[in-house]
């Protein structure tokens, strides 16, 4: 397949072009493709002629959407929209890589597909402009909602938690935030067999089964061997000015019809911490002793 990747050189992004050897990709950064110029989506899709658009990028700093909505709104929503006309101008079906924050997290049970989106951020509310944008420009669409990437080549949370335990020797961590940690190399590879699945719709792809910040903390900790309590606290107790949903755990239940499913958490989160990034972090702290 010729597939053209928006966000190319985010954390996605990366595990798309790695985990695409068996196609023609191209995969633009921010640099090369700026999702809010229509005239520039446009231009690289009818020079590319992808079969399909995979579209990763995205504003996906929470704080910074907090701060200037109308900021993550022109990318997430407006930029969104741009894509997905242009896609459906050429013909090209286009997967929108979606949020499990576009839930508000008070259902009590894992989301499923057919779940109205309510978000209470405005994150969440600029992933939920993207997915309108893409309903409404009229071509074959896939909605593809994740939550909580990680992966190699980007210093995510479990890198942040070791640095963070080797920097203070002590942790808290978030017990009312939920919600499945994916590897991006899982959702890669997922996303691709999607892509040539042709059932356009809405999935949720995610790492199977769910935790709290708290034990995905501990859970880094205990693989890297670092004994350093993790203490719970609130999302309250860090005084943000945004709330993360509360239990926004999303349910498979129309990708696993295809038979396309992502492993359990803490097994890709095993293979993660065997990755060379993890290894040299925690040398690094060896070293340092
Ligand atoms: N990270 C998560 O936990 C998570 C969870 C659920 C869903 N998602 C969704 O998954 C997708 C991929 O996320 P990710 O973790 O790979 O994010 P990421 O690492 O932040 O990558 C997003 C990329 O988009 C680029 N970008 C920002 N504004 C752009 C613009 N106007 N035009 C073109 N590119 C632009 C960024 O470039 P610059 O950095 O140079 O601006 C960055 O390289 C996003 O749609 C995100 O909303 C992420």
């Amino acid at each position: 397949m010729r597939i053209l990747v928006t966000g190319g050189k985010g954390q996605l992004g990366a595990a798309l072009q790695r985990a695409s050897s068996a196609h023609e990709i191209r995969a633009p950064g921010h640099g090369d493709l700026d999702v809010t110029s229509a005239a520039a989506a446009s231009e690289m899709i009818e020079l590319f002629r992808p079969e399909i658009v995979i579209h990763a990028a995205a504003q996906t700093d929470t704080a910074a959407a907090e701060r200037d909505p109308a900021a993550a709104l022109a990318v997430n929503g407006e930029g969104t929209g741009n894509v997905a006309r242009a896609c459906a101008a050429a013909g090209v079906p286009i997967v929108y890589v979606s949020s499990n924050e576009v839930f508000d997290g008070e259902k009590g049970a894992p989301y499923d597909e057919g779940d109205a989106p309510h978000p209470i951020n405005e994150y969440g509310r600029s992933k939920l402009a993207g997915e309108e944008a893409v309903q409404e420009a009229g071509g074959d669409f896939y909605i593809v909602r994740s939550s909580w990437l990680y992966g190699p080549g980007r210093t995510s949370f479990p890198e942040k938690i070791i640095e963070r335990a080797q920097a203070d020797g002590a942790l808290r961590g978030v017990t009312d935030e939920i919600a499945s940690p994916t590897w991006t190399v899982d959702l890669a590879a997922a996303l691709l067999a999607l892509a040539s699945a042709g059932r356009f719709g809405v999935y949720h792809l995610a790492g199977e089964g769910s935790c709290s910040r708290q034990e995905w903390a501990e859970e880094v900790l205990r693989l890297a061997a670092i004994d350093v309590p993790v203490e719970p606290v609130h999302q309250a107790d860090f005084g943000l000015p945004f709330r993360k949903p509360l239990d926004s755990t999303l349910a498979n239940q129309r990708a696993a019809e295809l038979g396309i499913t992502l492993r359990p958490w803490r097994e890709a989160l095993a293979q993660h911490m065997r990755t060379p990034q993890i290894a040299e972090l925690i040398a690094a702290r060896a070293g340092r002793r």
